[in-house]
């Protein structure tokens, strides 16, 4: 059927004719919504023509561009041999190649990897390795967790009580677990009222009194490293991820790297706990691991805290499982994925976005209406200065319309405009998304 037949056999889609559950999404906000029939790079084409440049690499799992042919062949040649086994019991090629490509990526120490089915169930298995792994080791009053301010896991139970208390949160109050929250290095709105020029990063000593206080009775600590997303394109310095490592360890605590967002590439290393120079007890990982074509976890950790969980009483092991855990149709993609970084110039593509954003924001900093700029790597967001900031910012929904008027999809968070392209974007692209914002922000 021709793009065209199928565009005059089904109507647009709009609020009113809506079944389909859409997330993150208010039906009063929904106009009628682009029917995306195929994508192409940075690009994504709609049943009518319309080209849309991606400007968040579709909430920022897509690594290489749409439709990249060797994950799309990968995926194609292991859905006609193995489409899926339990891996209860089980092992296949696939997840064992996997395994193989993640550990030549990954720090050493992190020698297990525990594979579930998107970023909030990587963190689910996280936060409950970490928990079981204290009561594993005989300490089982060791079971809080502590969090940061800013902070977004994931929307499960779990991953949403680690989250910080947000519009998203706000109606599960009763139940999310209590967590202890430590404070985020924003230094837009330094917590403790500093400057980042001449600051000591005392925003991390917060943790370090819930630690010295309460470290007997914390598991772990969870972090996104170096960029906080969903809380507002929040980028820490690396000293603050370098001193939360010094103190899980100096207070025997875990430490949980989410990065979830940050791997594969996003803040300009593999991972960004890699540019801090640190390793975690655990990392979670997802979005990009398929390079954005399908819906993966995966939980790494270390000798140790596996070994915990290794001896024959059944009250050790880790009785947790998904049923399309370590889908080899998945585990083919990821494959595909790291194959990508090995023979193309991946990390080259990524300096090259990240001199661009080096050579644009430097103009959005001198404007009025712009509070603040930041950038790491892949990711650049500019913060407006707006009245009313948070998600639901009066300003969100305009920016939004006239981004994807002008054929580019941006989804500000609140006030804050950011870009995370897919690391194939062409330089004139990028360039004409900054032209774009800068049209923008007069909207206000
Ligand atoms: C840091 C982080 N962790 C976890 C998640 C949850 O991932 P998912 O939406 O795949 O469940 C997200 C999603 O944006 C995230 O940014």
């Amino acid at each position: 059927m021709s793009g065209a037949a199928s565009k005059t056999e089904r109507a647009p889609v709009s609020a009113e004719s809506l079944q389909i559950w859409h997330p993150f999404t208010r039906a009063v906000e929904m106009q009628e919504l682009p029917r995306v029939v195929r994508g192409e790079g940075a690009w994504l084409i709609t049943d009518d023509g319309r080209r849309i440049l991606d400007g968040i690499s579709s909430w920022w799992v897509n690594l290489h561009g749409h439709g990249h042919p060797r994950i799309a062949e990968a995926i194609g040649e292991q859905t006609r041999r193995l489409e899926h086994v339990l891996l209860a019991g089980f092992t296949h090629e696939p997840v064992e190649r996997l395994a193989e490509e993640l550990r030549r990526v990954v720090p050493a120490p992190l020698e297990h990897i525990f594979f579930s089915d998107d970023g909030s169930t990587a963190v689910e298995v996280a936060l409950k390795m970490a928990v079981q792994f204290w009561r594993n080791s005989g300490q089982p009053e060791k079971n809080e967790i502590v969090a940061l301010e800013h902070g977004y896991h994931g929307d499960t139970a779990g991953a949403m009580s680690v989250s910080d208390d947000s519009l998203f949160t706000a109606a599960f109050a009763g139940m999310r677990f209590p967590v202890r929250r430590a404070h985020s290095a924003y230094c837009y709105r330094c917590p403790v009222g500093l400057k980042r020029e001449s600051c000591h990063i005392e925003c991390a000593d917060s943790l370090e009194g819930i630690l010295r206080e309460h470290g007997d009775s914390i598991a772990a600590v969870i972090v996104e490293p170096l960029l906080q997303g969903a809380g507002g394109m929040i980028v820490h310095p690396v000293e603050y991820l370098q001193r939360i490592r010094a103190l899980a360890t100096k207070y025997n605590v875990l430490l949980i790297a989410d990065e979830v967002l940050t791997g594969f590439g996003r803040c300009g290393r593999m991972f960004a706990t890699e540019l801090a120079g640190i390793v975690p007890d655990l990392m979670c990982l997802s979005k990009g691991l398929t390079g954005g074509f399908l819906a993966m976890g995966a939980t790494l950790v270390t000798g140790e805290i596996y070994n915990s969980f290794s001896a024959p009483e059944p009250e050790r092991a880790f009785w947790h499982g998904h049923s399309y855990t370590g889908n080899p149709i998945a585990c083919a993609a990821a494959v595909a994925n790291l194959e990508i970084f090995r023979t193309e110039p991946v990390f080259e593509r990524i300096a090259k976005i990240a001199s661009i954003h080096e050579e644009r924001l430097p103009e959005f900093a001198r404007n009025p209406a712009v509070g603040d700029v930041r950038a790491i790597g892949s990711m650049a967001a500019i913060e407006l200065r707006a009245g009313d900031a948070g998600y639901l910012s009066a300003l969100r929904p305009k920016l939004y319309r006239f981004f994807l008027e002008k054929n580019i999809l941006l989804r500000p968070l609140g006030n804050v405009i950011y870009v995370l392209p897919p690391y194939c974007i062409e330089a004139t692209d990028l360039h004409r998304i900054y032209d774009t914002i800068e049209e923008g922000i007069h909207l206000q």
